[in-house]
């Protein structure tokens, strides 16, 4: 067999192989269905009182937010809002004028490393950083206001993006970190607590925390802020806004449901608050927990490795997994590995440890690196190329690099279709299509993955035309990029506290 004989073999071997890892991603119509109805059973187990719905078992949280009103845009006021959902804080003062519109100073800065990585940090030194930070930042933009503060509280909303046991609007303990914070010591401890002891440590107390919010709801309540229920000037339907989600580092959704439907309220606070004529609350899901039992979702060898050997959050979140900004290069890197093992890929390097160390590494492939070379359509993937080796240092052949994005491909879809499931289910199970004749929805979602990643809202429209909504219920539905849900949102919390 002559040297290209061998080669073309291998490429041949190579497809052949990518061919199954392709279809082990495919979801179908059926499956579709099947993962929308569970998650549907998912939310009404969840929303169950303590025991069989509560927070700390594999359950989907489920978690009341407090929040029982969806503004409509001419709320007004001064506020502060502070942000802890991924590696940087946002600190900032939000004035809200009552037209749609807003103003905004703000200071951001990344966690420092220390924090992230390191072993036997505590929440202490979690919580002074970021008062430390809120004091900058107020020492900076408003002086004048810490003066006036003295008589009147400055009030505080905090966008907490981790999953929190919420008590009321301004307490929350949390259930556990994901995302990459594994601060142990943390857990089950109320966060307000912790960051209003440190900003009164700071001599900052004239701040108040007032109400603690998910970085979700913070997103419906700041579209609702900037659309209210909109009328197309067009035809003259109404689309309201029944669903806020984030699809970036990770994925996480919540919704109106009604209060009578939320069991895990006790009755004396649903009795309270029928009284005070609330009729709905949102609902923080905590969708990336979604069948942590694993009994309708895909699972691959890669889903299985990634959350076993490499998460610091194994058994939990496997629906985030599978889904977000954070694990869609570590899914591709998983799987490289593998064809590498099986020697069908990289097949200059004979042994595991010859790979280069960046692509032997958990998490250092990053999703935007995917991102290009989902549209890679250069002669010879040539931008693939370039990514590839600036990223991992990894340099491959054109057919390595064609059989790559086909994989990429398979991954990013298998995210969008799974996406998918959580709304289709929500609006089945509020019925929200149905409310009005002709009646329409807004999602609003902010994220890196939804508002960056080429085709993955068309890919969620394919899965939701596909899903038990069908066509008629996906024309109905209507994909919103909202942003500053962290902003605007913890204030109009904090409004309502
Ligand atoms: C993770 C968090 C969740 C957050 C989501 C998006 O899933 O647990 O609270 O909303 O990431 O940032």
């Amino acid at each position: 067999m002559t040297f290209e004989d061998v080669h073309a073999r291998r490429d041949q071997a190579l497809s052949k192989r990518v061919d199954e890892v392709c279809k082990e991603f495919t979801i179908d119509k059926s499956k579709l269905e099947e993962l929308t109805y569970h998650f549907i059973d998912s939310m009404k187990i969840g929303l169950e009182p303590q025991g069989k719905g509560h927070a700390t078992s594999k359950n989907m949280p489920m978690i009341p937010s407090f929040v029982t009103a969806k503004p409509n845009g001419t709320e007004t006021g001064l506020f502060l809002a502070a942000d802890l959902g991924g590696t940087n804080f946002r600190i900032c003062s939000v004035e809200l004028h009552g037209d749609h519109s807003f103003t905004m100073q703000q200071l951001k800065s990344s966690i420092p490393e220390e924090l992230l990585e390191e072993e036997g940090v505590t929440s202490h030194e979690l919580f002074s950083y970021l008062a430390r930070r809120t004091a900058v930042f107020l020492k900076k933009h408003h002086d004048d206001l810490l003066k006036d503060g003295e008589s009147t509280p400055l009030k505080l909303g905090f966008t907490f993006s981790f999953p929190v046991e919420q008590k009321g609007l301004d307490s929350g303990t949390l259930i556990r970190w994901t995302k990459g914070f594994n601060i142990q010591d943390t857990v089950g401890k109320d966060v307000v607590q912790l960051y209003q002891k440190e900003l009164d440590d700071q001599g900052l107390s004239s701040v108040k925390v007032v109400a603690l919010t998910n970085d979700t709801v913070g997103t419906f309540l700041s579209h609702c802020y900037n659309s209210g229920d909109s009328v197309s000037s067009l035809s003259g339907e109404i689309s309201e806004p029944v669903i806020g989600c984030i699809f970036g580092t990770g994925t996480n959704g919540c919704y109106l449901e009604k209060i009578d439907n939320i069991k895990k309220l006790s009755e004396e606070v649903r009795d309270k608050l029928r009284e005070e004529g609330k009729t709905h609350m949102i609902i923080n899901t905590e969708w990336g927990s979604f069948d942590n039992e694993l009994k309708v979702l895909p699972v691959t060898k890669y889903d299985i490795d990634i959350d076993q050997k490499y998460s610091p959050n194994p058994g939990y979140h496997l629906f985030e997994k599978r889904i977000s900004g954070m694990f869609m290069g570590e899914i591709l890197r998983n799987v490289l590995v593998q064809l590498h093992k099986e020697r069908l890929l990289f097949c200059q390097y004979k042994t595991y440890e010859q790979l280069p160390h960046r692509l032997r590494t958990p998490f250092e492939l990053n999703s935007e690196v995917l991102s290009h070379i989902e549209i890679d359509d250069s002669t010879d993937f040539r931008e693939t190329e370039l990514c590839l080796n600036q990223s991992l240092r990894l340099p491959t052949t054109p057919h390595e690099r064609q059989e790559i994005q086909r994989i990429v491909r398979a991954i990013s879809r298998r995210s969008a279709f799974l996406s998918a499931v959580p709304i289709a289910a929500i609006l089945i199970k509020t019925g929200a299509l149905h409310k009005r004749f002709h009646g329409e929805v807004e999602i609003g979602c902010d994220g890196s993955v939804v508002e960056y990643y080429p085709g993955f809202r068309s890919m969620l429209r394919d899965a939701l035309a596909l899903s038990p909504l069908g066509p008629e219920g996906e024309r109905k539905v209507h994909i919103k990029i909202a942003k500053d849900g962290s902003g605007v949102g913890a204030a109009l919390c904090a409004l309502v506290a």
